[in-house]
């Protein structure tokens, strides 16, 4: 993402993206976390296609997402964790067939990918039944599987775990952390949770009224935040420190979190802060 803005003209209170970018590598991992409302839906939506930005722009696979959208899309899975996503009417079955034909996917090579998938997530038992009757855990496992049908190369998923049990929390992410280092996908995750965050991303945008408030590598972060031990600041996880610290001030975030990010691995870009302005 190259410096993207997405602002919802005209209505109120849409705080949408201002300014945004940066880049990740097959294999990588990148946690985008923000209070509610802070835009990371939006991302999501932005890198998926489902918005189109007022500026700025995106590409995937070298491929620019509005101009040569069926390209850059087409090894991108996307897990929206909204439970509209899949037809409430149909079984989980008729979803993941219905969803395979849509990225091309038919006949014996869909059946095996979704049984195969279907055993991955554990979800084997309640195929046939309806979407609407599922658990919304169960639901989720199902929306997962329908962004792993096309194998992608990217992953975008938002709030993955929301609503799940804690074992299957622990499952999921095993999945993903396996997607990653395995297949070297690259996965993008909104999250509220930090521990997900610090157990899965390699690097990290925290958001806060669709700016940027930081965007790092979770050991330069870590780093930069030393300083929160000596201010005996308490908490477990540690980002869940570092989160409350840059997305609850007034003024903007404390000295240790300004400036260009160095991520050591590879190049970052953030050199589109705007919050605070440098
Ligand atoms: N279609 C839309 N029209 C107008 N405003 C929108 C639209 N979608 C999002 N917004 C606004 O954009 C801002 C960011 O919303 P977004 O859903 O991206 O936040 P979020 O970080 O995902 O929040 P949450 O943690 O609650 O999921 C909010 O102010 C929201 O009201
Ligand atoms: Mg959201």
């Amino acid at each position: 993402m190259t410096k993207v803005y997405k602002d919802f003209r005209g209505r109120v209170l849409a705080t949408g993206v201002e300014d945004l970018s940066f880049t990740i590598r097959e294999g990588e991992t990148l946690a985008l976390l923000g209070p509610n409302g802070s835009g990371k839906t939006t991302v999501i939506k932005l890198l998926a296609g489902l918005l189109v930005p007022s500026a700025g722009r995106i590409t995937i696979g070298g491929s620019d997402v509005a101009r040569q959208r069926k390209k850059a899309l087409e090894k991108v899975g996307v897990m929206l964790g909204d439970a509209r996503s899949v037809y409430w009417n149909l079984t989980a079955l008729d979803n993941l067939e219905y969803f395979a034909a849509l990225r091309g996917i038919y006949g014996k090579r869909a059946r095996d990918r979704i049984k195969r998938l279907a055993g991955l997530l554990d979800f084997e038992d309640v195929l046939t039944r309806r979407a609407g009757e599922l658990s919304r855990g169960m639901r989720q496992r199902v929306l997962l599987a329908i962004a792993l049908l096309p194998e992608p190369r990217l992953l975008i998923l938002d709030e993955p775990t929301f609503g799940l049990d804690v074992a299957s929390r622990h499952e999921i992410r095993r999945l993903l952390r396996e997607v990653a280092t395995e297949k070297g996908c690259a996965v993008i995750l909104a999250t509220h949770q930090m521990e997900e965050a610090q157990d899965l991303a390699y690097h990290v945008c925290i958001l806060r009224h669709g700016k940027v408030v930081t965007v790092d590598t979770m050991e330069g972060l870590l780093g930069k935040m030393e300083r929160l031990k000596h201010r005996e600041v308490q908490s477990s996880p540690w980002l869940e420190g570092v989160f409350l610290e840059l997305t609850s001030t007034v003024d903007g975030p404390s000295e240790s979190c300004r400036g260009n990010v160095s991520t050591g691995r590879q190049e970052v870009l953030h050199d589109s802060c705007s919050y605070p302005p440098c």
